[in-house]
This record gives C-alpha cells, structure tokens and sequence, in this order.
C-alpha cells in the first residue's frame, strides 16, 4: 500500500507487520547512536493544521533517527493564516520534492483528498483528521498493549478493551475500534448517549452507557480513557453532559475504579488529558498506567509506518 491514512487501510497481516518492525525500532533506540541511514536522501514533510505536541514531535523524532530530511510544517505563522487553502499548501510543498507527507487536519477526509486528488506523489500518512482518524495512534496503542499483556507474546487475539468517554469527537475510538477488531480483540465503548456518534451500532464493538457495568461484565485487560474535547464542543449547541463533576462521577476513573480494576489491567489514555475531568491523578501516575510509555512507543510505531511506506514494503491493505 502508499498511504495510510484509515487504521482499515491494513489488514491483519499488514498491521502486525508494523508492530513487528516497530519492535525492531524500538531495539535501536536503547543504543547509544540512534540514528539510522534507512531514509537518508529522503524529504518528509509535517503538515499540521491543527494543534498537536506529542504526535508532530513523533513523527519529526522518527523521521530524523531514520536520517530522512523533514520540513515542519504548522498552519500558525503560515500563509494558510492568510486563507491559502490545503490545495495550494500541498502543491507548494510538493515542489519541495516531498516522499512522504505527514498531515493533521481539522476536517475529516483531507488526508484522502491529499493522497487522491495528485496534489503530491509521496505517501500520505493520516496524523488525525478531525473527527474521523489516526491510525499511528491506534498502532501504538496496540504496540503497547502487546508489550503489556499476554505476557508480552504479541497476540492480542481475545484481548478485552474498554474505551471510555468522548467518542462523538474522537479519531482515536474510531482507529482503535478498526484496529483492534482486525487483530481479534473485543472492544467495548462507553460513553454517555450525547458523546457517541450515528451509527455506531454499525462499528465491530459493543457499547454502554453504563462504566461501572461494563468493567463488571467485560473485566478488561486494558481500559482507554478519551480526553472531553471541549474545543470540538459546540458552546451553542451545549448539553453533552450536564456537569465537569456529574461527568467525571459517571465517566471518570477514579481511585475506586482504578481499585476495582484487575490486578493487571493497564490504564491508557492518548493524551492530552484533562486530570480531573476524565481520568484523576491517581488512575493517570498509577503504576499501571502506560499513558508515558504511549508517546515513547510512538516514535517507533511512526519509524516502522515511515520505513514500510517508502520502502514500498507495507503489504496488503486497501490504500
Ligand atoms: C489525540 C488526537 O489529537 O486525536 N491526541 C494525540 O494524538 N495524542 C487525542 C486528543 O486530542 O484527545
């Protein structure tokens, strides 16, 4: 496949096959000298439209220990302040000579009219394209719970997740549902019915209103807090849920959740959170928390998805 820009994009052979390297990456990055020729000569591009720390810094960190050159890219301080539209943006930096484009977008779909529409020849890589996707956060979160669970043996076939809270504005539930379900494990999303979006009766997971049932029945191997997005939240439109405190007393975890958890069960969360809001102190610095590991594991998930791509050895898939 050339671009990745939905987590269904790859198939399970394809996706353990990121994992796999991500693995080997992540071997080279306890040496001393982490730095790798893989990609010397090769030009990529950061296209970030929207906000972001720990996926811009990945993914300029993974494309620089593989040696490639990287323009960063934001849209402050750009001419898309001056309303230059995505278009004109792409072809500017294609001229550039780019291999491989890294882009974030508030609107969902913009990764695949870039990848579509001709305006560059490299690969697109979707780095969250507002609501819909980002499927390197859905890898190395899937990397991290291999790391975690089973013993660490890299099946993730039965494991149980339950992923808690904004879903309605979330691109990682919809990656980690896609993702997880190709690898064979189960999800179950919670969320309250304000903050789930249509149709998703139709996703390959369950899905409560009820977070204290469904740690009950499910006793997951790892629960996944969303951050609230407050800036997707419409002010005039109002009403998700009716208080920052009923919120957290139905949807938060909690030092009595945390505690009522399995023994081994891991906490996650994308980051950035919201402490107090969604996930507490507690539950976020607790041993069992993986939510640092996440963005360490991310540099090497985005080695391997840049590696793959531009050496043309991503198989299967649908991109
Ligand atoms: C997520 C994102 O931007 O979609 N964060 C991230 O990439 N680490 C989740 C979020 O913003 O809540």
């Amino acid at each position: 496949m050339r671009h990745l820009l939905s987590a269904a994009d790859l198939d399970a052979a394809a996706a353990v096959r990121v994992l796999d390297v991500a693995e080997e990456m992540a071997a080279t990055q306890r040496r001393e000298i982490k730095k790798l020729p893989t990609l010397r000569g090769r030009t990529v591009v950061n296209l970030f439209f929207e906000d972001s720390t720990r996926t811009r810094t990945s993914f300029e960190a993974a494309a620089k220990r593989l040696s490639a050159d990287v323009i960063n890219f934001s849209a402050k301080g750009s001419s898309v302040s001056k309303g230059e539209s995505l278009k004109d943006t792409a072809l500017t930096l294609e001229a550039m000579g780019a291999d491989a484009v890294v882009v974030r977008h508030g609107a969902s779909g913009a990764p695949h009219r870039l990848a579509h529409a001709g305006w560059t020849r490299g690969a697109v890589v979707n780095a969250g394209d507002g609501t819909h996707e980002h499927p390197t956060q859905a890898l190395l979160d899937a990397y991290t719970m291999r790391k975690h669970l089973r013993g660490g043996t890299g099946d993730l076939a039965g494991v149980r997740v339950v992923v808690v809270g904004d879903v309605l504005h979330s691109r990682v539930a919809r990656s980690n549902v896609l993702l997880l379900h190709t690898l064979g494990a189960h999800v179950t999303l919670v969320a309250p019915p304000t903050l789930l979006p249509v149709g998703v009766q139709a996703w390959p997971c369950a899905v409560s209103h009820h977070l204290d049932a469904a740690l009950a029945d499910v006793a997951p191997d790892a629960v996944m807090m969303l951050r609230v997005q407050a800036e997707r939240m419409d002010a005039a439109q109002g009403g998700f849920f009716p208080s920052a405190r009923e919120y957290s007393r139905r949807y938060g975890l909690g030092r009595e959740r945390l505690a009522a958890l399995g023994e081994r069960t891991i906490v996650m969360h994308p980051g950035p959170m919201n402490r107090g809001l969604e996930i507490s102190a507690d539950a976020a610095d607790s041993a069992r928390s993986t939510i640092v590991e996440q963005v360490g594991n991310g540099v090497a998930v985005r080695m391997a998805v840049l590696y793959l791509l531009l050496a043309g050895e991503l198989p299967g898939g649908h991109a």
